[in-house]
C-alpha cells in the first residue's frame, strides 16, 4: 500500500508558476507530485484526472482514424483488442544477423542506466551511429517498421530507435521497478521491441496484462482513486504519473494475470504502454539485445503531426544535448547521470563465451 504524507499545497510557494502548471493541463504534463495542480486532491476527486484520460483517448482515436490507412488490419485490430500485437518474422534470420553483427562493431556514444540489478544499455540511433550501419539504417528508414509505429503511436514523425540490451543480474541491488506491473502514462503512449534473439523466459520477457489498455469503468474507477492519492504516493513512479498495479489492482479491474511474450529473434512486437506491463522476471546473468522503438504523442493534439524525419533528428540532438547537460552537472557533484555513459564494449560483447546471455 502507498504510504501517505501530507498533500502538497493547492496554493503554490510561487505564484508565478500557476500559469505553467495550468497550461500543463492541456499536455503531457504527469507528474502528481510536482504540478500541484494536477496532483489536487480536490481537483482529482472532482474529476480532474479522469477527464484527461477521456479527453486524450478521444483525441488519440480521432488520431488512430486518420492514421488508419497506414497499417494492416491485422495489426490495427491485434493492438486495439489486446494492447499489443506480435509480428512474428518481421525480419529474417539472415537480417537479424547483420543487424547483430553491426551493432557488435559498433564504437560510439553508449549509454546506461541501472535500476535495482538491472542494466538498459542503449543506443540511439542516429545519424552518427548509423554512420556506416547499412543495415540498421535501412532498418530506420523502412516504411514496413516505419509504419506500425506510427499508427501505433497515432502520430505521424518517426518514433525514436535505439538498439537496447536489458541485462539481469548486473550487481547485488534490490528489485528492478519495471517490473512491477505499470501503465507509462495517463493516455496512450507505444514502446516497440524488434527482438535480435530468441526471448525464451529466463531471459525476462517483455510482459503484458492482456487488454489492459482499455477504459472500462473498472479501469476508470481505479484511475480515479489513484488519482486522489497519487500526489502522496511514494513509490518513486506513481507520484510522477506512472502508476503502478498490484495483483490485487489487476483482479479489482477485472484483468487477467499478467503474461511474458517469448518470442523467436526477427519478431517484432508493438505496445500501448498505457496498458499494464513490465519486464518480466529474468533469471540473473541474462541479456536481451533488441532494435528498441518510442513515441509519446502529445495526448490532446487532434492532428497526428508531419512526417518528417527532421523532427526525429531535431529530438535526438535535443535528448543528447539534455544528457550532456546531465553529464556536467553530475561530473560536478562527483557522481554520474542516471544515463551515463558506459564504453560501447560493455553493450556489445554480447558474442563474448561467458558474457551475461551470451
Ligand atoms: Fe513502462
Amino acid at each position: 500500500m502507498p504510504k501517505h504524507s501530507k498533500s502538497p499545497a493547492l496554493f503554490p510557494r510561487a505564484l508565478y508558476m500557476w500559469p505553467v502548471w495550468i497550461i500543463a493541463l492541456g499536455t503531457s504534463g504527469k507528474s502528481f507530485a510536482g504540478n500541484p495542480v494536477i496532483g489536487s486532491r480536490l481537483l482529482n476527486t472532482l474529476g480532474l484526472h479522469v477527464l484527461r484520460v477521456l479527453i486524450a483517448r478521444l483525441v488519440t482515436w480521432f488520431r488512430w482514424l486518420l492514421l488508419a490507412p497506414i497499417a494492416d488490419r491485422e495489426t490495427r485490430r491485434g493492438l486495439h483488442r489486446d494492447g499489443f500485437v506480435v509480428l512474428a518474422e518481421f525480419i529474417s534470420q539472415n537480417q537479424v544477423d547483420a543487424l547483430r553483427r553491426e551493432v557488435k562493431n559498433h564504437t560510439g556514444e553508449t549509454r546506461q542506466m541501472l535500476q535495482g540489478n538491472t542494466a538498459t544499455q542503449r543506443i540511439l540511433l542516429d545519424a552518427a551511429a548509423l554512420r556506416d550501419k547499412h543495415h540498421l539504417t535501412a532498418l530506420c528508414q523502412s516504411r514496413r517498421f516505419l509504419r506500425p509505429l506510427k499508427y501505433a503511436a497515432a502520430k505521424l514523425s518517426p518514433p525514436l530507435l535505439y538498439v537496447q540490451r536489458i541485462r539481469n543480474g548486473i550487481r547485488e541491488a534490490g528489485a528492478d521497478p519495471q517490473k512491477t506491473m505499470h501503465a507509462d502514462t495517463f493516455h496512450p503512449t507505444i514502446k516497440a521491441w524488434l527482438f535480435l534473439e530468441d526471448v525464451t523466459p529466463e531471459k525476462g520477457p517483455f510482459t503484458y496484462v492482456k487488454g489492459s489498455h482499455k477504459l472500462t469503468a473498472a479501469r476508470l474507477r481505479w484511475e480515479y482513486a489513484r488519482s486522489r492519492i497519487a500526489a502522496q504516493t511514494h513509490d518513486g513512479y506513481s507520484e510522477k504519473g506512472s502508476f503502478r498495479a498490484s495483483t490485487d489492482d489487476l483482479t479489482a479491474m477485472n484483468l487477467p494475470a499478467p503474461a511474458g511474450v517469448c518470442a523467436r529473434a526477427g519478431t517484432l512486437v508493438i505496445a500501448n504502454t498505457n496498458g499494464f506491463h513490465g519486464r518480466g522476471q529474468a533469471e540473473e546473468d541474462q541479456s536481451r539485445l533488441e532494435v528498441w522503438a518510442y513515441s509519446r504523442p502529445s495526448p490532446f493534439n487532434p492532428l497526428p503531426g508531419l512526417p518528417f524525419h527532421f523532427i526525429s533528428t531535431l529530438q535526438s540532438a535535443i535528448l543528447k544535448a539534455f544528457w550532456r547537460g546531465k553529464d556536467r552537472t553530475a561530473a560536478a557533484r562527483n557522481s554520474r547521470a542516471s544515463w551515463h555513459l558506459i564504453d560501447a564494449s560493455e553493450m556489445t560483447d554480447f558474442d563474448q563465451p561467458g558474457a551475461p546471455g551470451s
